[in-house]
C-alpha cells in the first residue's frame, strides 16, 4: 500500500504531481497554473501533418487534473465497495468516500446542518432537488438559464414555475426577482440561479439574488457548474440555500457531482432512488413491501456510490484550494484580456453578452463572425489547427436566441442543420479556458480565428448530419 493511503483512508495524502515538461514544439505549454493531462496529446490537421491539441472547451468538460489522475491511480488498488463490505479495503474506500465529502462540505464553506450528497452531475443534482421541493412550490428561474437549470422544475409535484426574462444588467435581475417575489403568494418558493453563465461567462450577483430570495422567504439555489472551476463558492458567505456542480468541469471527469445545502426540504422528500443504501429495513407483508427509508445523505445515494468520483471531486477541491484562487483568477483575467482585446481587433467578430462589455466574466466566452456559420468556423479551428472549441446553442437555447436576436421558431439546433458553411449563424462558437490553459493556446486561437476571418478557410468542408466537416 502506498504511503500516502496507509493507515486508514482518513490518511490519505495528496502526492505532488508529476514534473511538466513541455512539449518540444510548444515551449510555452507549461505556462499554466495546474498541469492537467493531454497537454501533450497530438492531434492530425486535414492539411497535413499533426500539431499539439489546443482544448478550448473546458466548459463543456475540463481535462483532468494530473494531481487528480496521480490520487486516483494511488487509491485504485485499493478500491473497494462502499458502505457496504467487510472487508479492510471496503472500510477503507468507505473512509475516502466520507473523507472526500467532508472535504467538498468544506471546500463550499457548508454550514454544519448542510448536507452533501453525490450525485452524477450538475443536471442530476437539480433533478434531484427538484424531486426533492414541497408540494405546490413555486419556482422563479431567468429564462437564460442552462438547460438542466431551466427544465427540472416542471416535473416537481404541483409546481408553479416563474420564467423570468434575461435581464440586461445584474441589478436588473435583482430587481426583477424582487418584483416577482414581492407578489408572491404564501407558501414554499425556491430561486434557481447560474453563478457564471455557460454562454457569456458572466458572472451573475448571486449573493444579491440571495438577499432577495430571503427577504421574500424564498431558497435558492446556485448552479455552479460554470463559477466552482473559477472562483471560490462559499455557500455560507453567498447565503444560498443549495449549490450544485459537476466535478467533470472541475477537473475530476470521473461521473460525480454534487448537491449541497440545507438538510430539511431533502430529509423530508421520498428517495430520489429507490434501492440498496437508501433503505433502513425492507420487509414484506402479503402483498406489500414495508419500507422504512434511510434519513441523511443515504437517503438520495441509493445504489452502490461512486467513490472515484467523490475522491476525485475532492483532490482537485485540495488542488484549486492550494493553488489558491486568488493566483487563478488574476492568471485568468490576464488570458481572458488578451482573448478579448484580440477579438476586438476583428471587426467581423461579436461577443456575445447579456450584461455588457465590462461585465465581470470567468475564462468562457462565445461569439458569431460577420459571414461565418458557426460549425463551419468551429470545424475549421479543429481541422487546421488543432483548437477543440465548441459550437451550437450550449444547452442554453432561449438564452443564446436571445443573444442572436432570432426568433424562437426559427432553426437553430446545434449545428444549424440547414446551413451551408458560409450562411448566416443561427448559433454561436464558445471558447472556454481554465487552470490547465497555457498562453500559447489563446495565442493560436486567436491567430486562427484572424487568418480565417481574413484569408478564408484552407480546406473545403460540407455540412454531414447537421454539422460542418472537412471534405475528405
Ligand atoms: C451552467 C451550467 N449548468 C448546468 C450544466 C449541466 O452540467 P452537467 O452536464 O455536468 O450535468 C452545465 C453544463 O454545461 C452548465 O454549463
Amino acid at each position: 500500500m502506498p504511503s500516502s493511503l496507509s493507515g486508514s483512508a482518513g490518511a490519505a495524502t495528496v502526492r505532488a504531481a508529476e514534473e511538466c515538461t513541455a512539449p518540444a514544439d510548444c515551449p510555452g505549454c507549461t505556462s499554466a497554473p495546474l498541469p492537467v493531462l493531454g497537454r501533450d496529446v497530438r492531434v492530425p490537421l486535414v492539411t497535413g501533418g499533426e500539431v499539439g491539441y489546443a482544448a478550448l472547451d473546458y466548459a463543456a468538460s475540463a481535462p483532468a487534473l494530473q494531481r487528480v489522475w496521480d490520487d486516483i491511480a494511488a487509491y485504485a488498488p485499493y478500491y473497494g465497495s462502499v458502505h457496504r463490505g467487510a472487508g479492510y479495503l471496503s472500510q477503507l474506500s468507505t473512509d475516502l468516500f466520507e473523507q472526500s465529502r467532508e472535504t467538498v462540505a468544506g471546500f463550499l464553506g457548508c454550514r454544519p446542518d448542510d448536507e452533501l450528497i453525490f450525485t452524477r452531475s450538475t443536471t442530476d443534482s437539480l433533478n434531484l432537488l427538484a424531486a426533492a421541493l414541497p408540494a405546490g412550490t413555486r419556482i422563479y428561474v431567468f429564462d437564460t438559464e442552462h438547460h438542466a437549470a431551466l427544465l427540472p422544475w416542471q416535473r416537481a409535484e404541483d409546481a408553479r414555475v416563474e420564467y423570468l426574462p434575461a435581464p440586461r444588467t445584474p441589478e436588473q435581475a435583482v430587481a426583477s426577482l424582487d418584483v416577482a417575489l414581492h407578489g408572491a403568494p404564501k407558501g414554499p418558493k425556491l430561486v434557481c440561479v447560474t453563478g457564471a453563465s455557460n454562454v457569456t461567462g458572466e458572472i451573475w450577483p448571486v449573493r444579491e439574488l440571495a438577499a432577495a430570495a430571503h427577504r421574500h422567504g424564498a431558497r435558492i439555489v446556485l448552479d455552479a457548474a460554470q463559477l466552482a472551476p473559477h472562483r471560490p463558492v462559499d455557500v455560507t458567505a453567498l447565503d444560498v440555500d443549495w449549490v450544485a456542480f459537476s466535478g467533470h468541469k472541475l477537473y475530476a471527469p470521473f461521473g460525480a457531482g454534487v448537491l449541497a445545502g440545507r438538510a430539511d426540504w431533502l430529509r423530508d422528500a421520498e428517495p430520489y432512488l429507490a434501492g440498496g443504501g437508501a433503505t433502513r429495513k425492507v420487509a414484506r407483508s402479503g402483498d406489500e413491501l414495508l419500507v422504512e427509508w434511510n434519513s441523511g445523505t443515504a437517503r438520495h445515494e441509493a445504489g452502490s456510490p461512486n467513490v472515484i468520483g467523490a475522491y476525485a471531486i475532492a483532490s482537485a477541491c485540495k488542488a484549486l484550494t492550494e493553488a489558491g484562487f486568488d493566483s487563478l483568477v488574476t492568471r485568468e483575467r490576464e488570458l481572458l484580456d488578451r482573448l478579448r482585446d484580440g477579438l476586438a481587433d476583428l471587426p467581423e467578430v461579436r461577443v456575445l453578452s447579456l450584461f455588457g462589455a465590462g461585465s465581470a466574466r470567468v475564462g468562457v466566452l462565445s461569439f458569431v463572425v460577420q459571414g461565418w456559420n458557426s460549425s463551419h468556423l468551429a470545424a475549421a479551428l479543429s481541422a487546421e489547427y488543432g483548437i477543440g472549441v465548441r459550437d451550437g446553442l450550449f444547452c442554453a437555447h432561449p438564452l443564446v436566441r436571445t443573444l442572436l436576436d432570432t426568433e424562437p421558431d426559427e432553426p437553430g439546433e446545434c449545428g444549424a442543420p440547414d446551413a451551408a458553411p458560409g450562411e448566416r449563424s443561427l448559433n454561436a462558437v464558445r471558447v472556454s479556458f481554465g487552470a490547465g490553459t497555457p498562453e500559447e493556446h489563446v495565442d493560436r486561437f486567436l491567430g486562427a480565428v484572424r487568418t480565417l476571418v481574413r484569408e478564408g478557410a484552407a480546406w473545403r468542408y460540407r455540412t454531414e448530419g447537421g454539422r460542418c466537416v472537412p471534405v475528405r
